[in-house]
């Protein structure tokens, strides 16, 4: 059911252009926005399609980019992230120093625990029942039944 305005509560044409303008102005930000590398998770494996992919959040709740994450985190890093659904997600820097084009889910396969990353083993171990991981998540040790799950990162 349509219901007419009244004249004057419809905007003017200076009050409609500064309106387009606001619009505008919002539809331009996420462009500039493409201009810096954030770093997103992406699942299944390979789905690199426009949208779809979740920005990675670093533990402030700050956009990670590729740049600033970098900066702070050395070869061999294993840092939590915000992933997918909000699930705390490993990313991984590679020893030459490369963002790796996989995240690893950080909650165990066992009982749900989030596993902390143990770098003197080189293993992701849970503290709740022992479960162990290599540092790509496939599971070296149970009880945890499978390897920690696998998010493809990709560089946007
Ligand atoms: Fe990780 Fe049980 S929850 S070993």
């Amino acid at each position: 059911q349509a219901t007419s305005i009244p004249a004057d509560r419809v905007p003017d044409m200076g009050k409609r252009q500064l309106l387009n303008l606001l619009l505008l102005g919002a539809v331009s930000l996420p462009t500039v926005g493409m201009l810096i590398p954030y770093t997103y998770f992406f699942v299944p494996p390979g789905s690199g399609g426009a949208g779809g992919g979740t920005i990675a959040k670093d533990a402030l709740g700050n956009d990670v980019t590729l740049d600033g994450w970098l900066k702070t985190h050395g070869p061999g890093d294993r840092t939590l992230a915000q992933g997918l659904k909000g699930d705390p997600t490993y990313l991984v820097v590679e020893n030459d120093k490369t963002l790796a084009t996989y995240g690893i889910n950080g909650v165990c396969t066992h009982l749900g625990c989030v596993v902390p990353w143990n770098a003197a083993e080189n293993k992701f171990i849970c503290p709740c029942h022992g479960s162990q991981y290599n540092n790509q998540g496939r599971v070296v040790r149970g009880p945890a039944p499978l390897s920690l799950a696998l998010a493809h990162v990709d560089v946007r």
